[in-house]
C-alpha cells in the first residue's frame, strides 16, 4: 500500500493588512518590508474567525476534489501554532466537529512553519501501515492572534489562511508520494519563540504584562540558518532519491522571506516560473504557507497529475524538512 497526495484546497481570509496601514502602526516603511522581504500586504481573519474556521474551509474544498465526502476520512491532523484553545481541545477535533466527522482520530502537531511537511510524513506512514484510507491533513493559522503590533520585527511578517490536502492510499507506485524528510534541533529554540503561555510562563498578569504571549525572533540569526539549512535540505533529499533538480515540475518553498527563497532557488538553479512565490499577497502564514501556495498554483493550472513537486520549510523549534511528491489528483 503506497500514500498518494489526491488533493489540495485553501482558504484565504477577507481582511487585509498593507504596508502601508503597517506605517501607521511602527516605525517601518513600505520600501523596507518590500526590499527586505518582498511582503506587500497579509490576510488577517476576524475576530470571530478562529484557526479552525480558516481549516475548515480549506477541508471541504480539499475533501470535494478528492472526489470523497466528510465521512469517507479516518483520521484528521492539523498543524497549527495558532490553535483554537492553547491546550484542549484540539484544533483538528474542532475541524472534526465542523465537518461532522466522528469516531476517527484527530489530533494537532507542533512543528512551527515546517508544519506542513510534517503532517504529510506523518500521514504517509499511517496510510502504509494499511490501517487508513483517506487521511485530512490541515495547516490552519490565525498567527494574528499571536503577533505583537508594536514590534516591527515580525508584524510587518505574518498573515492568516489555512491550506489543506487529502492524503489516500493506493496500490498504484506511479503515484505515490516519493520520499519527506523532516528534522528538529531543539538548541536553537530560543532564537523563534511565544514565551508564554505555555507550562513555562503561565498564564500570570506579570508575563502578558510583559508580552510574553506573542512571538519573538531574532530575525537575522533565523535568516542565516534558514538560508543554509534549506539549500542542504533539498540538496540531500534530491540525492537520496537520484533525482535531479531540472527533473522537479514544481518548486513549493515555505514563504518566509523573498530572499531566503531566491537563495535556494538561484543555488538550486530552479526556473523562477517553476516556483512558488505567494509570499508578496500572503506574508508568512506559517503552516498554512506550503498549501496555500500550492492551492494558487494548482488553480492556475501550473500543478497538473503526475507533476513532481518539491516541497521545503523552515520554521520555530528550529524545525526544518522537505517533500518530494507526484501529484495524483485531477
Ligand atoms: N522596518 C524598518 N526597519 C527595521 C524593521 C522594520 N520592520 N525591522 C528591523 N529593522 C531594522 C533593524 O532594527 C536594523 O536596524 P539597525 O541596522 O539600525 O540595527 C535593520 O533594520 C536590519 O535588521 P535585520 O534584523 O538585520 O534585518 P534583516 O535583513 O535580517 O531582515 C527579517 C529582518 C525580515 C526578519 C529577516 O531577518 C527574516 O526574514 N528572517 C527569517 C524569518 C524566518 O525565516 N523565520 C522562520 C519561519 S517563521 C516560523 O517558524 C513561525
Amino acid at each position: 500500500m503506497y500514500a498518494s497526495f489526491k488533493s489540495i484546497g485553501s482558504y484565504v481570509p477577507q481582511g487585509t493588512l498593507t504596508n502601508k496601514d503597517l506605517e501607521k502602526m511602527v516605525d517601518t516603511s513600505d520600501e523596507w518590508i518590500t526590499k527586505r522581504t518582498g511582503i506587500k500586504e497579509r490576510r488577517i481573519a476576524r475576530d470571530d474567525e478562529a484557526a479552525s474556521d480558516l481549516g475548515v474551509k480549506a477541508a471541504k474544498i480539499a475533501i470535494k476534489r478528492a472526489g470523497i465526502t466528510s465521512n469517507q476520512v479516518d483520521m484528521v491532523i492539523c498543524a497549527t501554532l495558532s490553535p483554537d484553545y492553547l491546550t484542549m481541545p484540539s484544533t483538528a477535533a474542532m475541524i472534526s466537529k465542523k465537518l461532522g466527522i466522528k469516531n476517527v482520530m484527530a489530533f494537532d502537531i507542533s512543528a512551527a512553519c515546517t508544519g506542513f511537511i510534517y503532517l504529510v510524513s506523518i500521514a504517509k506512514v499511517f496510510i502504509e501501515s494499511g490501517n487508513f484510507k483517506n487521511i485530512l491533513i490541515v495547516g490552519a493559522e490565525k498567527l494574528s492572534s499571536i503577533v505583537d503590533y508594536t514590534d516591527r520585527g515580525t508584524c510587518i511578517l505574518f498573515g492568516d489562511g489555512a491550506g489543506a490536502a487529502i492524503i489516500s492510499s493506493t496500490d498504484n507506485i506511479d503515484e505515490a508520494i516519493i520520499d519527506v524528510h523532516a528534522s528538529a534541533d531543539g538548541n536553537f529554540g530560543d532564537l523563534l519563540i511565544t514565551p508564554g503561555c505555555g507550562s513555562k510562563n503561565p498564564i500570570r498578569e506579570e508575563n502578558v504584562k510583559e508580552k510574553l504571549q506573542y512571538m519573538k525572533m531574532a530575525g537575522n540569526e533565523v535568516f542565516k540558518v534558514a538560508v543554509k539549512t534549506l539549500t542542504n535540505d533539498v540538496i540531500d533529499i534530491l540525492k537520496k532519491n537520484n533525482i535531479s533538480a531540472n527533473e522537479v515540475d514544481i518548486f513549493i518553498p515555505h514563504q518566509a522571506n523573498y530572499r531566503i527563497i531566491e537563495a535556494v532557488r538561484m543555488k538550486l538553479n530552479f526556473p523562477l516560473e517553476k516556483t512558488a512565490f505567494t509570499i508578496a499577497k500572503y506574508g508568512n502564514t506559517s503552516s498554512a504557507s506550503i498549501p496555500m501556495a500550492m492551492n494558487d498554483m494548482y488553480e492556475e493550472g501550473k500543478i497538473k497529475k503526475g507533476d513532481l513537486m518539491l516541497l521545503d520549510a523552515f520554521g520555530g523549534g528550529f524545525t526544518w524538512g522537505s517533500a518530494l511528491i507526484k501529484f495524483a489528483g485531477n
